[in-house]
């Protein structure tokens, strides 16, 4: 069996590289070192065994069976079960002990780079979409247990192996050492052959591989436009073109093997007949024993498997030292949003205040703040109105310190959120985004995430705080109602209300809104609306409004325009002004939403 394994240029590692990885591996193997200890020992014991299998035999044959002595040769013979037995005990304990090592560091990796991941900040899932995240999480981890299972086993005894066998086969004689490395160099050419075209192949199996997948899942999605449009048997036949690339590639990889292991057999063979015809004329010289030549038939494979071990190996060990290295960038990354060193509490209450602060997301090269300030006093509620992409719910977010400003600061209470406890920021500021994410599990269970520790009885009061405890008294199970994947048994607007739950429960000074675009139904919007309101009520509130509503509430409007902040004032100040907001209050009257 070949394994399937291969590396592209851009991804291989350099010897520096390389040597690093390995390091850090060794290093973060600490906790089961011993176990690799035990592993490099059965390694040891196993391949001296193997070797001495062989001059056992010789022994048997040139002092047992040609000396005509009995003992010499029962001796040889239980020597033989013996050693053969060690090698067996030994390669199966191997076989745990490797195993149990690179589970381990599996599962250690896996946890680090889950870690890692909780750990960023919000400008990290913009630079790294979810889809590649769970690739690496995944595929590359995949990739590498490939190797950790039995690669890395078969790697290090085959690279002892050769050694040893060599110097056992100088030790017996070295004139049938040359014969049995004559094919040698055939082997060894046709190894780095094969190790270069395997990997080759199969890059082009994987990529064709992935564009079959995309032409699979674009078939599937499109389907009801394609039928629409009566464009099946084109879809079809597109899918046909990516179907039978994949099937080429398959052909190919499988020739390259093909001739390869045809070739390693007959080197095999051929090593073997030299063996017999060159040590039979040596024995008859008398140049060499006879039990010398069936030592060095049987020790042939001892030379040549581990040659073909180590080719096919390079490419999986290839592949997996580039997971490594791609997945230890993810653990190198340092979350942009990070508490200070000298981080310091936030006091209980204050104004926030934005100052002259600049952002541009990594993804984009337009500014999506440029020199914003505004303040909001202690208890005071400014809406955020604009266009769409104007950069309400950026500036929203900046204020919570979801991200930093590139330039200016953002302060509460006079100290620098970048210099507050990340503790005392999520309870002093918390924000409820625009579609509330819920996760599997129950209500009360998504409540809980805004603070582990809270009581029944304070998630009950969180949920009366804001006016919704009857609502949830008619579910079936009352908070206890599995809420399943992302919320889906729950209407939009319930979602909301498990969502304003949730920061009642941390009960904070500051709150910012990212009010839903959608609209609800009338009655599920006047729940959501009154359960607003009580939270709201005695605390600051920074909200992007898309409803006329929310924004007749405020104590200030502030109008964003790209980028900026166009116009500031109340409702009435901004209507008389007749700018941006006045067009915007116009169309606001226009659409049904607020005829209400
Ligand atoms: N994660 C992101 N990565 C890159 N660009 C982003 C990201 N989020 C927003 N943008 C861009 O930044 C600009 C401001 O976006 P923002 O979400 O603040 O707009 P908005 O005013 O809230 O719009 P809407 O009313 O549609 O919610 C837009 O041009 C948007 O395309
Ligand atoms: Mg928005």
């Amino acid at each position: 069996m070949w394994h399937a394994g291969g590396v592209s240029d851009e991804d291989r590692l350099s010897r520096a590289q390389a040597r690093t990885i390995i390091g850090r591996v060794f290093k973060m193997a600490a906790p089961f070192r011993k176990t690799i200890y035990l592993s490099f020992a059965c390694v040891m014991v196993t391949t001296a065994t193997t070797l001495s299998a062989p001059i056992i035999v010789r022994h048997g044959i040139d002092a047992g069976i040609r000396a005509k002595n009995s003992g010499e040769l029962n001796k040889s013979v239980v020597l033989y079960l013996i050693v053969v037995s060690l090698t067996y005990t030994f390669g199966r304990l191997l076989f745990v002990f490797v195993n149990r090592t690179g589970e381990s560091f599996l599962r250690l990796l896996r946890l680090a780079v889950f870690r890692q991941m909780q750990r960023q900040s919000m400008a990290f899932f913009d630079r790294n979409k979810a889809g590649v995240l769970v690739a690496r999480m995944t595929a590359d981890i995949e990739s590498m247990s490939e190797l950790v299972q039995f690669g890395l086993l078969q790697f290090l005894s085959a690279a002892l192996m050769l050694i040893f066998a060599i110097v056992v086969l100088l030790l017996l004689s070295w004139q049938l050492t040359i014969v049995a490395l004559i094919v040698m160099p055939i082997l060894v050419l046709a190894s780095i052959k094969f190790q270069r075209d395997s990997n080759k192949a199969y890059l082009v199996v994987r990529e064709r591989v992935g564009t079959n997948l995309s032409a699979l899942q674009e078939g599937i999605t499109t389907v009801r436009v394609i039928q629409a449009y009566a464009q099946e048997e084109e879809a079809i036949r597109k899918f046909k073109i990516s179907n039978r690339a994949l099937f080429a590639s398959h052909e190919k990889s499988v020739r390259v093997s093909t001739w390869y292991f045809a070739l390693i057999e007959f080197s095999g063979v051929l090593a073997g007949g030299l063996m017999i015809g060159i040590g039979g004329w040596f024995v008859h010289r008398g140049t060499v024993t006879l039990g010398t030549v069936v030592a060095f038939v049987l020790l042939l494979s001892s030379l040549f498997d581990p040659v073909q071990q180590l080719s096919q190996l390079y490419n999986t060990v290839q592949s997996a030292g580039a997971a490594l290295n791609k997945l230890f960038s993810i653990l190198d990354s340092k979350p942009e949003v990070d508490e200070h060193p000298a981080a310091i509490e936030l006091p209980e209450t204050g104004d926030l205040k934005v100052k002259n602060i600049s952002f541009t997301y990594a993804a984009s090269e337009i500014p999506a703040l440029n020199d914003v300030s505004i303040t909001v006093g202690v208890g005071e509620k400014l809406a955020l109105v604009g266009p769409t992409g104007a950069g309400k719910s950026t500036l929203a977010k900046l204020m919570a310190r979801l991200y930093d400003p590139a330039e200016g600061t953002v302060e509460f209470g006079g100290v620098n959120l970048k210099m507050a406890t990340m503790g005392s920021l999520r309870n002093r500021i918390v924000v409820v985004p625009q579609e509330g994410f819920l996760f599997n599990g129950t209500i009360r269970d998504n409540l809980r995430i805004a603070r582990v520790e809270a009581t029944d009885t304070e998630i009950e009061s969180a949920i009366a705080a804001i006016g919704a405890t009857e609502h949830f008294a008619q579910f079936s199970d009352g908070l206890d109602t599995q809420v399943r994947e992302r919320g889906s048994r729950l209407s939009a607007g319930e979602r909301q209300l498990v969502a304003l739950a949730r920061a009642a429960l941390v009960d904070p000074a500051v709150l910012v809104l990212d009010e839903a675009t959608s609209n609800l139904d009338p009655g599920t919007e006047a729940e959501v609306e009154y359960a607003l309101e009580r939270l709201m009520t005695g605390r600051t509130v920074i909200v992007v409004a898309h409803r006329l509503s929310t924004v007749q509430r405020a104590d200030h409007i502030a109008v964003v325009v790209d980028a900026k902040i166009a116009e500031y004032g109340s409702h009435n100040d901004l209507l008389a002004r007749n700018g941006h907001y006045a067009q915007l209050a116009r169309a606001w009257a226009q659409s049904h939403s607020i005829t209400s």
